[in-house]
């Protein structure tokens, strides 16, 4: 056993990658009775540290690669690694190297906020005087010492993640697995989980973050995935991945009439437009190296006889990204 902890041996797929503490080789998963690959041929590496980042719409997958990295879905074919312990083979020692949130609410109800801490780190093996310790201090940590003695059902959505958190890295995991951590919480409790993650994040945590909100990946990965039917379409930084789009403004134009033909004539009569899409009865065109891009677009639609009914200009998001690679909208 020991030597699945202490390194891989040389030959197998986690040799020579030292600070590499996730790594998955065309890890795929079909559900039974289903028909399509959820997962298709993933090949990811993370490294030891870093906030690692899956963004992708609805179905994608997030869910289904968390859940094989975390030994709850079994993988179809392909392997997994976490901390170099291979997932299907040892799922119990895997288990002990990783923390998981997921996406619903797993707390105990029929024990206290503080028990929910305590038996949990019981339940890692810790010693009672450890397991006490490590759970009066995650609740002042995570601020939520007035809750200690509190049913969860007490708990506000926030603090009910908070909690979920808290109790994820009693047993301090070498990784932290989040999915969609932010999901249905008001944005004030957002900023204050965004905040717990930094914090983790400045101590070292390497985390594996589930998100399909942009504003969360672009804020708090150092690199991430977009996924979309199972499969990476693009893996940097959020940085380059916006650098990737071509273009410096993304302009949003919602006119009455034929879209279609409304991008069409923004695509041939403005300098400098990359692309263009018809979306959510608007346009989205994105712009390279046009010093003022509003007026031209508002005369070139005016003189085809489209009346403009609201224009904005951003930078590349990562929805930009998105768009550009899978012609659709991250939220639809
Ligand atoms: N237990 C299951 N049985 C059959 N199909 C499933 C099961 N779980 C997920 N799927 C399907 O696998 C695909 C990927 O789902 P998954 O939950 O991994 O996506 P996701 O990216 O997490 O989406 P969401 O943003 O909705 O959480 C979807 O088409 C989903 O319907
Ligand atoms: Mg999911």
């Amino acid at each position: 056993m020991a030597t699945q902890l202490d390194g891989p041996a040389s030959g197998s797929p986690m040799a020579g990658a030292a600070d590499e503490v996730i790594r998955t080789v065309e890890l795929t998963k079909v559900y039974p009775g289903t028909d399509f690959k959820a997962v298709d041929g993933l090949n990811l590496s993370v490294r030891r540290g870093e906030i690692f980042g899956l963004l992708g719409p609805n179905g994608a997958g997030k869910t289904t690669t968390g859940g094989m990295l975390t030994t709850r879905v079994i993988p179809t074919s392909g392997q997994a690694f976490v901390g170099g312990v291979d997932v299907v083979a040892h799922p119990a020692l895997a288990k002990q190297v990783i923390g998981v949130v997921t996406q619903h609410n797993t707390l105990d109800r029929a024990l206290t906020v503080w028990e929910n801490l305590y038996y949990h780190g019981r339940f890692f093996g810790m010693p009672a005087k450890d397991a006490r310790q490590a759970a009066d201090q995650l609740l002042a940590q995570f601020h939520l010492e007035k809750w200690g003695k509190a049913s969860v059902f007490a708990l506000s959505g926030g603090m009910a993640q908070r909690l979920m958190v808290a109790r994820s890295i009693l047993h301090q995991p070498d990784i932290l697995f989040l999915d969609e951590p932010t999901a249905g919480l008001d944005p004030q409790s957002r900023i204050a989980l965004w905040e717990i993650l930094g914090v983790l994040h400045a101590a070292g945590q390497t985390i594996l973050l589930t998100t399909h909100y942009m504003e969360e990946a672009d804020q708090l990965c150092d690199r991430l995935a977009i996924m979309d039917h199972g499969r990476i379409l693009a893996l940097d930084t959020p940085a380059g991945l916006k650098a990737s789009v071509g273009a410096d403004s993304i302009v949003t134009v919602h006119a009455a009439g034929d879209l279609d033909a409304l991008a069409a004539l923004l695509d041939r009569d403005i300098d400098g437009v990359t692309s263009s899409y018809v979306l959510d009865g608007g346009i989205r065109v994105h712009v390279a190296g046009a010093a003022s891009v509003l007026p031209p677009i508002v005369t070139a639609a005016e003189r085809g006889g489209f009346v403009v009914q609201d224009l904005s200009v951003t930078e590349p998001t990562l929805e930009a990204v998105f768009i550009n690679l899978t012609g659709k909208e991250l939220r639809d």
